[in-house]
């Protein structure tokens, strides 16, 4: 029996932008922009924590999912200022953005922690977006495909096949985000496929065409179509056009 396709995957990772009155307004703008696009097309919205429960109130019904943009590895404790995976199940999340470059960069995340988040996430019933991107010194000297596939190994250290299957990856090269820099749909693809083919040694050809793989970095509406169909390029992770309900309802609709 043939593999099903992969469903394109748009998210909007809001990151820490939007009160709960602006989240809802944006929302509910969105929802009308996209309700004809029904499930041809998987849309993710992620917006900061305060803003989840509301949001998901205001997304039921309609063909809008919502994702946190972190959670704690443990599931309760005296962890100040964070965030248990069953907490995100609860106010109505069907995704958690993992390992997030900012992450990385500004708050110490490590691919051992990303790691443990993602199996937390995965307990809680939650399906973990997993980011990685290399940045701008490890592409000059070459080292791109060493970065990322290192990041995926140890995001997904001691995970089966049949877990990961489900899983989404978001490339997102660091010098790609908020920069208006792309990456061209050649270097995306790349990128891409490479990890793909990663996925292949590390369990097998059937899980590896089912994870699915979105591109992130300067995402617009006037670029998404061109990187969406390439034919690794699984969805995007979008950021600062996912602020603007008509950039964010056009960019789904490039993937739809
Ligand atoms: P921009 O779309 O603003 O470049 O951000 C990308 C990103 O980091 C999404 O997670």
């Amino acid at each position: 029996m043939a593999a099903e396709p992969r469903r394109k995957i748009v998210a909007g990772n809001w990151k820490m932008n939007k009160t709960v009155t602006e989240a809802l307004a944006l929302v509910r703008e969105l929802r009308g922009m996209v309700s004809m696009l029904r499930d041809k097309v998987e849309i993710v919205v992620a917006p900061p924590f305060v803003s989840l429960y509301p949001v998901a109130k205001a997304i039921e019904d309609s063909n809008l999912k919502l994702a946190g943009q972190n959670c704690h590895w443990e599931a309760s404790g005296a962890f100040t200022g964070e965030v248990s995976a069953a907490m995100l199940k609860e106010a109505g999340c069907t995704y958690v953005i993992l390992g997030h470059s900012e992450r990385r960069q500004l708050f110490g995340e490590t691919d051992e922690t990303v790691n443990k988040r993602a199996q937390a996430a995965l307990k809680a019933g939650l399906v973990p977006i997993l980011c990685v991107g290399e940045t701008l010194a490890e592409r000059e000297a070459g080292r791109t495909l060493e970065v990322v596939e290192r990041q995926v190994k140890g995001a997904l250290a001691g995970f089966g096949a049949g877990e990961v299957a489900s899983f989404v990856l978001a490339y997102e090269p660091v010098w790609a985000i908020g920069t208006g820099r792309t990456a061209t749909t050649a270097q995306a693809q790349e990128v891409h496929a490479a990890l793909r083919a990663q996925l292949a040694r590390l369990y097998d050809g059937g899980t590896a065409g089912q994870v699915r793989i979105q591109y992130g970095g300067s995402v617009k509406p006037d670029n998404a179509a061109e990187l969406l169909g390439q034919r690794d390029v699984d969805g995007a992770l979008v950021g600062g056009a996912s602020l603007k309900a008509g950039d964010f309802a056009a960019i789904v609709k490039a993937g739809a």
